[in-house]
Order: C-alpha cells, then structure tokens, then sequence
C-alpha cells in the first residue's frame, strides 16, 4: 500500500458528502485537480450525474445526512478514505416562537449526527495520514437573532465535536471550515428575488463588500486537506463578517 503525504492528494481518494453542489462541488473540483480520486454523496441521483460530469470523472452516491442506514451504506462498497469532507445538509432556520422545535432540530439531525455518522462509518478507512473536515459556519461566534439559533447550535458543536475526534483518532486530522456568506445554491430555498436581496443585504454589510464565492471556500479545505500540522482547527473565511 502507497503511503501518501499529508501534502498530495495525488491518488488520494476524497469523499465529498454534498460534493453534487456549491462548496462540496467546489472542492470537489479542486481536489481533482490535484490529482485525487473522487466521490460525490448527496441524495439526489440527477444532480450527482451532473456534478460527477463537471467534476471530470466522481464515483457517485446516495444517501441522505438524516439517515444512518444510508450513510453506512455508502462505505460498504469503499475500502480506502483518504480525506472526508462534509458539506451536505441544508437550512432550517426559523424563529423559535414561530417554529415547530423538532423541525428546527433537523438542522442538528443533519449536522451534528450526521457528521457523527458518517466519520464512524469512514474511520476504520482512513490512514494515519489521513484527514477529516466538517463544516461549520459563521453563526457560532454570530448570531443573528433572526430564527437561526438551531442552525447556530449545530455550528458550534461542529467545533466542540471536531477537536474531540482528532484526539479520539489521532494521528488522523480532523478540523472545521466555518464560512460567512457564499454564494452557492442553497439560498435558492428565496426565490429569485429574495435570494438577490439577501445576498446583496450581506455583501453589504462585509468589510470586504462582497459575500465569498465555492471556489474560495474549497482552497482553504484544499489547505485543511493538505497542511499535515493543521489539526483541531477552525479556520474562518467569511470576509470579515463575525465582526459586524
Ligand atoms: N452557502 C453559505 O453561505 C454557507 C455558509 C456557511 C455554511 N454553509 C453550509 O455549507 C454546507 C454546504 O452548503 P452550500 O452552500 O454548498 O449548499 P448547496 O449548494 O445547497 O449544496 C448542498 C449540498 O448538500 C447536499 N445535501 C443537502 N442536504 C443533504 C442531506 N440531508 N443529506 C445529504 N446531502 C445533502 C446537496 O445535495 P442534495 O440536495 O441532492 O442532497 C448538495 O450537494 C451546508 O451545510 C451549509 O449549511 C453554507
């Protein structure tokens, strides 16, 4: 068996849960393009297809992060992880007042469990130079007090969660990405208007006037993958926004 450096990703085999679109797609993307081996999980078959066509070349597959069953299976037919990369799941944000709590919680079923899921299904495949990336965000060091709080408690965790397994697994990395704003598929749950208004709102307000793109976000996980001395990280890329 070929021992690869934390630095390459050259024949490396990279699992994206949510590699059909936005920040997993990104990152997907460039991990091909340093050499590795990709797979692509999501729940929806047409957009796996398509993503795996953009992509240059993915194994596909299909689960959904709220499901447990589906998240083993997805493993039952891979022998080696090099890096797992989570970025799947949705939103699922609204007030507390106004909200069903257990509808809010789905947030955490998807983030939290999860994550937790399918790191327990990936670990026994994953060499010591491996590594893992969970996705954060944002919301845990700013709320927003705009029906976001479930979605800010499962950004937090993530973090706590994430320092614990790289000591539970060592010498196998585990770190957090925690984007501010990107500009991906997933705010058009608003509508075309909506999702016009709320991104403009944001880039607004950040220092950096803009709200981020996919690709900017899939470097620093490239760097999270690559780096061999990155470890129990949360790495920030969100132009500033935690600070306004
Ligand atoms: N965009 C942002 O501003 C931003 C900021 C901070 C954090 N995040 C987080 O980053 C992650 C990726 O977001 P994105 O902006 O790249 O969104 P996106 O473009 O909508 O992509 C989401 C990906 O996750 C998959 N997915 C959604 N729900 C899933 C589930 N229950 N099980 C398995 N896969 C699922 C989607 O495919 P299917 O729908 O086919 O399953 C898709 O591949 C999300 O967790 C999001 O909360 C995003």
């Amino acid at each position: 068996m070929t021992i690869l450096s934390p630095t390459s990703l050259h024949d490396s085999h990279v699992v994206v849960f949510g590699g059909s679109s936005g920040i997993g797609l990104a990152t997907a993307i460039a991990a091909k393009a340093k050499g590795a081996n990709i797979t692509i999980v999501g729940r929806t078959l047409e957009k796996l297809q398509s993503a795996a066509d953009s992509i240059g070349g993915a194994q596909t597959a299909m689960a959904d992060l709220a499901s447990r069953q589906s998240i083993e299976a997805v493993f039952d037919s891979i022998s080696r992880v090099d890096h797992l990369v989570i970025t799947g799941g949705g939103v699922h944000a609204g007030k507390l007042a106004d909200s069903d709590p257990g509808r809010l919680l789905t947030e955490v079923n998807e983030h939290i469990a999860g994550s937790l899921y399918a790191v327990k299904a990936a670990i026994s495949r994953i060499p010591p130079t491996g590594s893992i990336v969970l996705m954060g965000g944002q919301l845990s060091d700013r709320p927003s007090g705009n029906g976001t709080s479930v979605m800010a408690l499962a950004c937090r965790g993530i973090e706590a969660l994430a320092r614990s397994l790289a000591l539970e697994f060592k010498p196998i990395r585990v770190n957090v990405i925690s984007p501010g704003f990107v500009d991906t598929p997933l705010y058009d749950a608003f509508g075309k208007e909506g999702r016009a208004a709320l991104l403009a709102q944001a880039a607004d307000v950040l220092p950096v006037g803009r709200i981020g793109r996919p690709d900017e976000i899939a470097d620093a996980i490239i760097f999270l993958l690559t780096n061999g001395y990155m470890n129990c990280e949360v790495l920030h890329i969100d132009g500033g926004g935690r600070f306004v």
